[in-house]
């Protein structure tokens, strides 16, 4: 029986650096392992925590995106929460990416909630990653949570998508503006030849509406 309901913003307790932490997508409980003694800012280690926004990118997938019959693809995974969220939601294939150190915390986190998810190499725009990229193929849906706070990593990221996206795919990206030029993505997308959409608050979850993050939706114009 359940005692105390389950939630993400418990004011009692500040679970975020918690070396296991457990998520509620509807019926299904996710939990998702974290190495907080890595010397972690946003130079460094980054992934090794859950970020506010992988949640909140999980649950707009779990509640709003329907992935059967799509592939899927997760750039910047971390911990993969997000891969396994939008696992739950039975696309063809799912992959989750980041830089080679990642592969094996993500394993863990994968195989922890025996989830069919791939876990691959993909570094954002340089020559080795626009190969992986090609190896990888194209995706119906790309996510990606947190990965807009170094804006010098922008083009290589568009770069990236250029490579991942068919005309029909949509990428979801969700960010916090934390004054670190995240904002400049838009105007750099445009320019590339996507077409970038801000979506509505309503889609974030009522206890972070106040604080400033953006969820994007992303589709090639050409
Ligand atoms: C702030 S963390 C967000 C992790 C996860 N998406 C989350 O929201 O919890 C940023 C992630 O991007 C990855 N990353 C940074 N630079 C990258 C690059 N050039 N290519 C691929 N991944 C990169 C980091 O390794 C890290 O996992």
């Amino acid at each position: 029986m359940e005692l105390v309901k389950w939630q993400y913003c418990n004011p009692y307790v500040d679970r975020s650096r918690e070396p296991n932490r457990l998520f509620i997508f509807g019926p299904h409980s996710v939990t998702v392992h974290q190495e907080p003694d890595h010397e972690i800012d946003l130079t460094q280690n980054t992934g090794y925590l859950v970020w506010d926004g992988a949640y909140l990118l999980s649950t707009f997938i779990f509640d709003h995106v329907d992935l059967r019959n799509k592939s899927c693809i997760e750039l910047g995974a971390g911990s993969a929460l997000v891969s396994i969220a939008a696992w739950l939601k039975k696309p063809l294939r799912m992959v989750a990416t980041d830089m080679a150190d990642y592969q094996g915390f993500a394993r863990k986190n994968i195989a922890e909630n025996h989830a069919d998810v791939e876990v691959c190499e993909l570094l954002w725009g340089d020559a080795r990653g626009r190969q992986n990229n090609r190896e990888l193929g194209q995706f119906d849906v790309i996510l990606g949570s947190e990965i807009l706070y170094l804006s010098s990593q922008h083009s290589n990221i568009l770069t990236t998508l250029d490579t991942l996206m068919h005309q029909r795919s949509v990428a979801y990206f969700l960010y916090k503006d934390r004054g670190l030029g995240e904002g400049k993505f838009m105007e750099k997308a445009h320019e590339r030849g996507f077409s970038i959409k801000e979506m509505p608050r309503a889609l974030i979850l009522p206890e972070f509406r106040s604080q400033p993050y953006h969820l994007l939706s992303i589709t090639k114009i050409k």
